[in-house]
């Protein structure tokens, strides 16, 4: 093996032990990714996840919600084993669909929700996106975009300038004005 590849390989070595979360075992794999085992491990909430991770195995764990965003930060996260776990399917789990129905579809019929009551037992790719809620996000952050505070600004703008071409137009060709 040259000796640029022992080095990468004690580098990908070092990189896995040192941001391994306490409760998993990390494996560095040989496409530079790490391997994250969090399987079985008692665990109510995502641990602080290795920028790296490619493989994420969370299954049999006691996890309810994953935090909207919370694999953003893990642009080279391929696969997601996530089933076994209490999933309480409400609009805080969107996120997850999301990430899955992009990533690893067939994973969401694997996934089954233990609350609320209405979702029970279901797998999570069969919610609709209704039934599921999306917790008022996308209504907030449309109306929070400046860009839409200006569109109101630009089409109130055009209405007082028709109404004002208007009352022009009406005064200039009134016969008796
Ligand atoms: C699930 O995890 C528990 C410990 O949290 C363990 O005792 C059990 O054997 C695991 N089940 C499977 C199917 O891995």
């Amino acid at each position: 093996m040259p000796a640029w590849g022992a080095l990468l390989l004690l580098w990908a070595a070092a990189e896995a032990t040192t941001d391994c979360p306490a409760a998993c075992t990390c494996q560095a794999l040989e496409t530079m990714g790490l391997w994250v085992d969090c399987g079985s491990r008692g665990l109510t909430a995502l641990p602080a996840l290795p920028v790296h991770t490619r493989h994420l195995l969370l299954a049999n764990n006691s996890l309810r919600s994953v935090p909207p965003g919370a694999f953003d930060h893990l642009p080279q996260l391929q696969t997601l084993d996530i089933s076994q776990n209490p999933w309480h399917c409400d609009c805080s789990l969107t996120y997850l669909r999301l990430w899955l129905e992009d990533h690893t579809p067939d994973a969401l019929l694997h996934v089954r929700c233990a609350s609320p009551r209405l979702a029970t037992r279901r797998p999570l790719g069969q919610l609709t996106g209704y039934e599921l809620g999306n917790c008022g996000w996308r209504r907030r952050e449309s109306w929070d975009y400046p860009s839409v505070w200006w569109d109101v600004a630009l089409a109130v703008l055009a209405v007082l300038g028709l109404a004002l071409l208007a009352g022009l137009l009406c005064t200039a060709t009134d016969p008796l004005g």
